[in-house]
């Protein structure tokens, strides 16, 4: 299984769209795919139309409905930090959804669980230690961010093998992105040698517009000596924003526009460069 962390501390730049319709795009490849939320935003899970799994438990007295059997990447963090059996929950906690992703849903509550991760042994580990329990069942685990640079994405990184970071071509968009990779050097030192940039995903582009040109030139002049840069450029389309709510990736029913085959081209991109590897 190659895991591929979606990273990006800034927010907004298109971590969960890119999660959920690459996922999708190695679907429609024939790949196994897992994604995993791993944001308490819980973006990734909503946008895939599990809502009502993202909402804490006092909502129910505000109507929304709350599943008293539901399973999420923080109950089995939870299990796991209090010492308790986590392997079966973990299991029972991946949906599957009917594009033929499966998904580890996350909700508000994993926010809660920053600070007792943080004071545990191993703290960057916990992540890594659930994974492993599919490493022969998927070909590819995706995992979603929360834009910081804190323990949750620290954990990521630590379990991933690869990190597909998202850029928006927008201004200073190579400032955040020292910052991000000073800390995954230092992840790569401490936590992980394995650890791989698998590429920079310029996202949000509007063709022919200096802001557009000058973040993709800025960000390439920086780092295209050091680092990988997909060749498909995510561009902004309003279909995307309108996506992330109908329960579904882009392939679901928009799969020939313009924004679904830049994220295949990227699928192709991803599968190229892990070709020969488990
Ligand atoms: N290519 C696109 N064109 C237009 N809108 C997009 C595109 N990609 C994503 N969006 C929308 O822009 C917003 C931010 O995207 P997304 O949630 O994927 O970013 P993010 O990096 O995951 O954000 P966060 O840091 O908050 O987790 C969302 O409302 C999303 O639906
Ligand atoms: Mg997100």
């Amino acid at each position: 299984m190659k895991t591929i962390a979606i990273v990006n501390q800034k927010g907004g730049v298109g971590k969960t769209t890119t999660t959920v319709n690459l996922g999708a795009a190695l679907v429609k490849r024939g790949y196994k795919v897992l994604l995993v939320d791993f944001d308490p935003q819980a973006n990734a899970t909503t946008h895939l139309g599990y809502a009502e799994l993202s909402c804490k438990k006092e909502d129910v007295d505000n109507d929304y409905i709350y599943y008293e059997d539901h399973l999420s990447i923080n109950g089995v963090l939870d299990d796991l930090l209090k010492h308790r059996d986590y392997v079966e929950t973990l299991h029972k906690s991946v949906l599957h959804h009917e594009e033929g992703i499966d998904l580890i849903p996350c909700n508000i509550e994993l926010a809660a669980l920053e600070y007792p991760i943080q004071s545990s042994v191993a703290s960057e580990r916990k992540l890594e230690k659930l994974l492993n329990e599919f490493e022969n069942d998927y070909d590819y685990c995706l995992i979603d961010c929360q834009p910081s640079l804190n323990v949750l994405p620290l954990n990521a990184m630590t379990a991933a093998n690869l990190l597909l970071i998202p850029v928006a071509t927008q201004g200073l968009a190579v400032k955040g992105l020292t910052d991000l990779l000073i800390t995954a050097t230092g992840v790569k030192a401490e936590l992980n040698s394995e650890l791989e940039v698998l590429g920079i995903l310029f996202t949000f582009a509007e063709a022919h517009t200096n802001q557009t040109k000058d973040a993709i030139a800025g960000v390439s002049a920086a780092y295209k000596n050091d680092l990988p840069i997909f060749n498909s450029v995510i561009p902004k389309a309003v279909i995307g924003g309108e996506t992330a709510m109908t329960g579904h990736s882009l392939f679901y029913k928009h799969g020939s526009c313009p924004l679904a085959q830049r994220y295949m081209e990227l699928a192709d991109e991803v599968i190229d460069s892990t070709k020969g590897d488990k």
